[in-house]
């Protein structure tokens, strides 16, 4: 079975009690790997981008919730109670976008309650949160390399393959949603190249998607997000493959600020356009795209990067970090359980059913 790390680099690892994550705002200069030992460090690491990509912010979010019930296992139940209550409220305050943060935080807050009504110590309590962490972070990545196989069979041999924004192994467990089908069509023979979309603000794409697949030498070339669709145009993009934060009943898609763009782009020029995601950032209880939140971050991100500034002092900014796709623009929804084409209400609640 293929390494899901990036060239044996993890994007979490549980290290002496401690979650580490990788630091993603230092790719790819740095290495390094700052551990935490609380609900409060881990919120603050996903909101200040240390670590983000929808399924990696709900394994951290599920990891946040163990460390600090570790934390306080010396307590009373009353006292741990009412601190893990705190800790669940921290971590749903930290991004509001991906809905996997918050499905990762039901997951555990069901086992919680479970745990207590069963009348388990606050150890034993402890330890089996973080055994379903860990659990949450192991099926993670066997979800990410069944998407990447079915995704994988829609790729033809030397497709040319743009993409937007990280949905790799840095984004997950391992392995990938989007670079995961690219990942799996590669290992399994395809030539395959890449177009990464740089990603303005945050650079995700320039600093992130670049560096995973360079690691693992597949073929990739970086562009500017505005070059797209030049590419298109001149016929040299043949799939467009994303990943998503939040996939709402009808279909509708929210994903990295500049998705909407590549989207229309892609229907111009006759490209198929797929999303790739587990059925965990799929949120049936959100009609349409028009209801999921979307996150807006500080002006800062905009103003410049890296700490060199390039707008004028005063100048007003907008920085919205997503934008929802409309479920018709969108050619197939790659799931763990298959690809569904021209995804729509029947089909995404068909996904839910049992098999
Ligand atoms: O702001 P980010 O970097 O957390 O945004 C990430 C994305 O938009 C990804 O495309 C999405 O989370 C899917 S990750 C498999």
């Amino acid at each position: 079975m293929p390494d899901p790390s990036i060239a044996g680099v993890e994007t979490l690892r549980w290290r002496d009690g401690r979650i580490e994550m990788i630091d993603q705002r230092l790719l790819p200069g740095r290495i390094d790997y700052p551990g935490y030992d609380s609900a409060a460090g881990v919120a603050e690491a996903i909101r200040s981008m240390v670590i983000r990509g929808a399924p990696a912010i709900g394994c951290a979010a599920a990891y946040g919730i163990a460390v600090e019930a570790i934390r306080l296992s010396k307590m009373s139940g009353q006292d741990f109670q009412k601190g893990m209550d705190l800790a669940f409220e921290v971590l749903a305050a930290s991004r509001p976008t991906a809905v996997n943060l918050f499905w990762a935080l039901d997951r555990m807050r069901r086992l919680l309650d479970k745990l207590r009504a069963e009348g388990k110590s606050v150890r034993d309590i402890a330890a089996l949160l973080l055994e379903e962490a860990h659990a949450v972070t192991a099926q993670d990545i066997a979800i990410n390399r069944k998407i990447g196989e079915f995704g994988a069979a829609l790729l033809p041999d030397g497709a040319r393959v743009l993409t937007h924004c990280n949905a790799g192994a840095l984004a997950t467990a391992g392995h990938g949603t989007a670079l995961g089908v690219i990942r799996s069509a590669f290992a399994a023979g395809k030539s395959i190249r890449v177009y990464a979309d740089e990603t303005r603000p945050f650079l995700q794409g320039a600093r992130l998607t670049a560096w995973e697949l360079v690691q693992e030498k597949i073929p990739v070339t970086l562009i500017t997000d505005n070059m797209a669709g030049h590419l298109m145009r001149r016929g040299e993009v043949d799939a467009v493959v994303v990943g998503t934060d939040r996939v709402a009943a009808n279909g509708d898609v929210a994903n990295k600020i500049g998705t909407y763009m590549v989207a229309v782009l892609a229907r111009r020029h006759r490209i198929p356009f797929y999303v790739a995601c587990p059925l965990s950032t799929i949120d049936l209880n959100i009609d349409d795209g028009g209801r999921i939140p979307i996150e807006e971050r500080s002006d800062s991100e905009v103003r410049g990067f890296g700490g060199v500034e390039w707008a004028p002092a005063g100048v007003q900014i907008r920085n919205p970090a997503f934008d929802v796709t409309p479920a018709d623009l969108v050619t197939a929804l790659i799931t763990e359980k298959g690809a569904v084409m021209s995804p729509g209400r029947a089909a995404i609640a068909a996904l839910f059913e049992p098999d």
